[in-house]
C-alpha cells in the first residue's frame, strides 16, 4: 500500500519536491498527487490511465490518503476520550466514509438525507450527531426514530418541537445546545459561523436560560454542549478560544446542576490550498483538548476538510485555448456546477497538467464551461502552455467539491473514482443528460 501523506506540512513539502522534480524521470517522494515519470499520479496510479477510461470531468480520491489522515488524527487523540464525527457535508462518498467507519469514526449529519446515508452505511446511532440550523419536523422525527447520539439544537423553537415529538413518539433525546460564542475564526467571511451576525446557534444568555430550565423539557436530556465557529481556520488561536469558552461554560453549568458529558467543538481545521500555513493535527488536538477535563466527558470533533480536502482532485479536459483581448484562456469541460468553491469564495486551487512535459510556462486563466462570469477556476496562473485536449487536475478538491455540485445549466454531475494501492475504481458514474431530462415531469 502506498505510504501517503502524514501531515499537511509534509504533504506540502512533498508537493514542492514534486514540483521541483517535475522534469526528473522518477520522483521518489510520494504525496497524494505527484509526478512519477512525467505523469501525475494518485498514489501509484497515473491519472492518465483513469482519464483514458472515464469521461471527464471526474473526481478522483485516494482511499489510502484518507485512511492515513484519519489514523494520524486518531493517533493524536489516543489518550483522550473522544468521538471523531466526520462531517458528511464535506464529502459523503460511501467509498471514503465506510473505511473511516471501520476505523471507529462517527458522523456529523446535517440533513435527513445525510442521516439516511449514515444509517445505510451502518453507523451505530451512538456514533451519529445531528446538526443543522433548520431541521424540519420530518428530519427531527427521523433522528428520533434512529436514536442518534446527540441533537445539536440551535433555537428555542427547535427544542420545543423536539420535546413535543418525543412525547408523541415516546422517545427521549439527548441534546446539546449550539452556542454562538462571537469568536472571529479569521477565515473567509462566508465560512465564519460563530460571529455575532451569523445565523447559527444561540447566544450565550439564551443558551444559559434554556439550560437552567432543562427540567421543563421532560423528554430531553441536556447532556451536551456545542460550538462550531467556522471552516478553513488556519490560526490556532480562535480554536483554542472556542475550546476555552466551552470549558468555562461546562464548569459554570455543572455548578448550576447541569452536568455536561458530550463537549462538541465542531470542525473547521484548515488545509493548505496555496501558501497558507496550517496547524498540524498535533497542534489542533492540543487546542481542542482544552474543552474537556473530567474523565466522564467525551470530546466530540467534526472534521471535514482536514480529512478529505487534500485527498481529492477534479480532472478536467481543456476544450479550447483562446486569446481574448490579450488574455490567454484555457476553457475546460468542468464548470462551477462541478466545483463551486472558486466561483463562490474566490477560492484558490492548485492546477497541474496530467502529462508533465517540458513546455514553457505561460500566464493564463482557466475558465469553466458554465454561463457565468465568475466560473473561473484560476486567474493569472502560471502553467505549462495548455494544449486543446489535454487533461488538468484541480487539486485539493476532496472536500466541498462533489458535495456542492449541482445541475446548473442542466449539466450532469461528474463521475467519482477512488484509487487504492495500484487499483482504481469507478464509485459513482457521471449523470447523463438523458437521465436529467427523465427526472422532469414533462407537461
Ligand atoms: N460541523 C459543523 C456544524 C459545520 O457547519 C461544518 C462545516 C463542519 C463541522 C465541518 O467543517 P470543516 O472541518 O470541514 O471545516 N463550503 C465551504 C465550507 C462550509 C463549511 C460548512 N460547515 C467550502 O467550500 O469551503
Amino acid at each position: 500500500m502506498v505510504k501517503a501523506i502524514v501531515t499537511r506540512n509534509r504533504y506540502q513539502t512533498e508537493l514542492d519536491h514534486c514540483e521541483q522534480a517535475r522534469h526528473n524521470v522518477t520522483v521518489m517522494q510520494q504525496g497524494v498527487f505527484c509526478y512519477r515519470e512525467g505523469q501525475l499520479c494518485a498514489g501509484e496510479v497515473p491519472l492518465r490511465d483513469i482519464a483514458n477510461q472515464t469521461v471527464t470531468p471526474f473526481y478522483v480520491y485516494s482511499v489510502d490518503a484518507v485512511i492515513n489522515r484519519f489514523q494520524e488524527l486518531e493517533g493524536e487523540l489516543a489518550s483522550t476520550r473522544h468521538l471523531t464525527c466526520v462531517a458528511l457535508k464535506a464529502n459523503y462518498q460511501p467509498a471514503l466514509i465506510r473505511p473511516l467507519k471501520e476505523m471507529g469514526a462517527g458522523v456529523e449529519v446535517v440533513s435527513g438525507g445525510e442521516l439516511s446515508l449514515a444509517l445505510a452505511l451502518g453507523f451505530a446511532p451512538e456514533h451519529i450527531v445531528f446538526s443543522g440550523v433548520g431541521k424540519s419536523r420530518w428530519e427531527l422525527e427521523a433522528g428520533l426514530a434512529a436514536k442518534v447520539r446527540l441533537f445539536l439544537v440551535e433555537s428555542a423553537g427547535e427544542l420545543r418541537l423536539l420535546e413535543s415529538l418525543c412525547g408523541r413518539m415516546s422517545r427521549r433525546a439527548r441534546v446539546a445546545l449550539r452556542i454562538n460564542p462571537d469568536i472571529d475564526p479569521k477565515t473567509h467571511r462566508h465560512m465564519a459561523t460563530g460571529i455575532s451576525t451569523a445565523k447559527f446557534g444561540l447566544d450565550l444568555d439564551t443558551a444559559k436560560r434554556l439550560y437552567r430550565c432543562h427540567r421543563d423539557f421532560s423528554h430531553l436530556d441536556f447532556v451536551g454542549i456545542h460550538s462550531h465557529i467556522g471552516s478553513q481556520i488556519t490560526d490556532i488561536a480562535p480554536v483554542m478560544e472556542n475550546a476555552t469558552f466551552l470549558r468555562e461554560l461546562v464548569v459554570a453549568l455543572s455548578t448550576e446542576g447541569v452536568p455536561i458529558l458530550d463537549i462538541d467543538v465542531g470542525g473547521g481545521l484548515g488545509i493548505q490550498y496555496d501558501k497558507e500555513e496550517t496547524p498540524s493535527f498535533k497542534e489542533y488536538v492540543k487546542a481542542i483538548r482544552v474543552a474537556i477535563s473530567r474523565e466522564n466527558e467525551t470530546l466530540i470533533l467534526e472534521p471535514g476538510r482536514a480529512l478529505l480536502g487534500p485527498v481529492g482532485a477534479l480532472v478536467v479536459q481543456v476544450l479550447y485555448v483562446k486569446v481574448l483581448h490579450g488574455r490567454l484562456f484555457a476553457v475546460v469541460d468542468a464548470g462551477m456546477n462541478d466545483l463551486l468553491r472558486p466561483a463562490l469564495y474566490g477560492a484558490y486551487h492548485r492546477i497541474m497538467p496530467l502529462a508533465d512535459n517540458d513546455r514553457p510556462t505561460v500566464m493564463l486563466d482557466v475558465a469553466g464551461a458554465a454561463c457565468e462570469s465568475s466560473d473561473i477556476f484560476a486567474r493569472d496562473r502560471k502553467l505549462p502552455h495548455p494544449k486543446e485536449g489535454e487533461f488538468l487536475a484541480i487539486l485539493d478538491a476532496g472536500a466541498y467539491g462533489y458535495s456542492m455540485s449541482s445541475n446548473y445549466n442542466l449539466r450532469p454531475r461528474p463521475a467519482e473514482v477512488t484509487v487504492q494501492g495500484r487499483k482504481y475504481q469507478l464509485v459513482r458514474p457521471a449523470e447523463s443528460p438523458d437521465g436529467l431530462v427523465r427526472r422532469e415531469l414533462l407537461p
